[in-house]
């Protein structure tokens, strides 16, 4: 399908949609303010891009579809797989971040369910359970959501 010829060039597309003020329906709604001064960590960059291609990549394939939804699944379960194993590039930015002492815990619980979350898609899309992908992939977007609005809008 012609979604899935996409599929190569996800990554491009994605870092573009990210950076692009204009095009912010491929990403997280703005949660506004300041951002963080960690951006110079590319691997989190690019954590964050594979990321938001799992919400993307929800809205723009054929998930429910007969075709390709297996396809869709295996994706899925590949890139939050990527995403579990990552998670510490996540919290070795703490440091940089100046949080308040009462707010690192917050920041690591918060990356410590990113984790989980993204565990729960793996195990789900394994399993072909896939009436339970997009609840799972809700799941995970809260989290991201969550860690935004406390740690983006708030500080500089
Ligand atoms: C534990 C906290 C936390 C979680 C959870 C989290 N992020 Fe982030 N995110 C950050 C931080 C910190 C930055 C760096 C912001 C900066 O340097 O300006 C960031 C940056 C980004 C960026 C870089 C582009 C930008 O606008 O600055 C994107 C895209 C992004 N996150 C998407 C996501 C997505 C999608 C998820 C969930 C799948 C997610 N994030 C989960 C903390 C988090």
């Amino acid at each position: 399908m012609t979604s899935w010829s996409l599929l190569g060039s996800w990554v491009l597309l994605i870092a573009a949609c990210a950076y692009n003020p204009h095009t912010d329906h491929h990403s997280l709604p703005d949660s506004g303010g300041a951002t963080l001064h960690a951006t110079q960590n590319d691997q989190l960059r690019d954590l964050m891009v594979a990321m938001n291609s799992l919400l993307f990549e929800r809205i723009h394939t054929e998930l429910e579809a007969d075709l390709g939804r297996e396809m869709a699944a295996r994706e899925i379960a590949v890139a939050a797989s990527k995403l579990r194993s990552n998670v510490n590039a996540i919290t070795e930015t703490l440091p940089k971040l100046n949080l308040p002492a009462d707010q690192q815990p917050v920041f690591l619980a918060l990356a410590a369910e990113l984790g989980q979350r993204a565990q729960a898609i793996v195990d789900v899309a394994n399993n072909r359970q896939y009436a339970r992908l997009s609840p799972a992939l809700d799941n995970l977007e809260q989290t991201c959501m969550a860690c935004h609005h406390l740690f983006r809008a708030a500080h500089h």
